[in-house]
């Protein structure tokens, strides 16, 4: 791990040194600028985005994942923080499962495994199709899936990823997995000049501030929501229980009240959590920003009325403009053939999910854990 991290922070280094070699990125607000309250940004064109080609690491098993192959590439994962790994000679299992074997190998086993804190700790219900394969959570086929790190909503978050493709999408037809390195976006970020490096400092003080509310389950617009109602997440019906059990939550809430909507007699159950948006990766001792999240649109019943914000403030355009730019340069990936298989380090990488046209069939698993704020665990 210290070879990679270490290269690229040089190269960050030499950026911030060397005037010659700073990058200085134009913001481009072409993205935002017409951007309503339903749809606060436009992406270039899917198609074009799709003929990209970005970069990626391999480890090349060669038809075959042996114990060997899977150590040596555990090994390069630990160096990268993100790892393609192809010609695994995994046929699309019956519900598209891993053998066991190669998930202990690969840091997934039983033991390993993400555990939520119970089976009631989530926004949304998990489909698992095996002990630990889970499918990925539905999003628009048309619409990018931008970077985040997993689990950015509660204190607690897997360490590391594992995604495997059972059903590829067409070469040039969009779908891919890509990683994004958390440093070599923060060096695109801070390349773009003060209004770059004032959104940097914001993250630093304000962190990220998540609200989600939880409707109630009769409420006229549940059936378009996608998150759980708030008898559901919080196991009761009694509107003063689910109150105090949502304040017990402290790794997933920091406060939560009441929203009531005029002629509607189902108040939505309002939550808001801050988190810090650097995390020091006991590994190594450096900081690493998380990856803000953006909403495509305004807080509304479908999305849980749901708001990011840096501190208490929603991102301006400029500042979206910003990270959307550094989305895109930032992204590392390729077409995965079935049983392809990526790797993701939570805390060193963010990942996403390029929009698609087609079948495309992707599980994941995830695995350890770490707190996002070291000063409450
Ligand atoms: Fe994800």
């Amino acid at each position: 791990m210290k070879t990679a991290t270490a290269e690229i922070l040089q190269q960050a280094n030499a950026n911030q040194n060397a005037a010659e070699y700073r990058p200085e990125h134009a913001i481009d607000l072409g993205m935002v600028e017409s951007a309503s309250d339903d749809e606060r940004y436009v992406l270039p064109d899917n198609r074009a985005q799709w003929a990209q080609d970005v970069p990626n690491n391999v480890f090349d098993a060669e038809g075959q994942l042996t114990a060997d192959k899977m150590a040596a590439a555990y090994a390069r994962f630990q160096d990268l923080g993100a790892l393609n790994i192809i010609n695994t000679g995994l046929e699309a299992q019956e519900q598209n499962d891993v053998p066991m074997h190669v998930l202990e190998c690969l840091g997934f086993g039983e033991k390993e495994q993400f555990k939520w804190g119970g089976l009631t700790s989530g926004r949304t219900n998990l489909k698992y199709i095996s002990r630990c394969m889970r499918e990925t959570d539905a999003y628009p086929e048309e619409k990018f899936l931008l970077p985040h790190n997993e689990i950015l909503y509660q204190r607690f978050m897997p360490e590391r990823l594992l995604f495997i493709c059972s059903q590829p999408t067409k070469k040039g037809s969009g779908g891919r997995t890509f990683a994004h390195c958390a440093l070599k976006t923060e060096a695109y970020i801070a390349g773009c000049g003060a209004a770059g490096s004032a959104l940097l400092e914001k993250m630093r003080k304000g962190g990220f501030t998540i609200e989600t509310g939880f409707l109630d389950d009769a409420h006229p617009e549940k059936s378009k929501n996608y998150f759980r109602s708030w008898q559901d997440r919080f196991g009761t019906a009694d509107r003063d229980e689910a109150i105090a059990v949502c304040k017990q939550s402290t790794h997933q809430f920091d406060d939560c009240n009441w929203m009531a909507e005029d002629g509607i007699d189902a108040p939505t159950l309002m939550t808001r959590i801050n988190i810090p948006a650097f995390k020091k990766d006991p590994r190594d001792g450096r900081d690493y920003m998380l990856f803000p999240r953006i909403a495509l649109d305004g807080p509304k019943a479908h999305n849980g009325y749901r708001r990011f914000l840096i501190g208490d403030a929603e991102l301006t355009k400029t500042e979206t403009a910003i990270l959307l730019q550094a989305f895109l340069a930032t992204r590392e990936g390729r077409y995965y053939n079935a049983g392809d298989i990526l790797l993701v380090d939570n805390i060193r990488y963010g990942h996403s999910r390029e929009s698609f046209e087609g079948a495309r069939k992707i599980h994941a698993s995830m695995a350890g854990m770490f707190w996002t704020d070291d000063a409450v665990q």
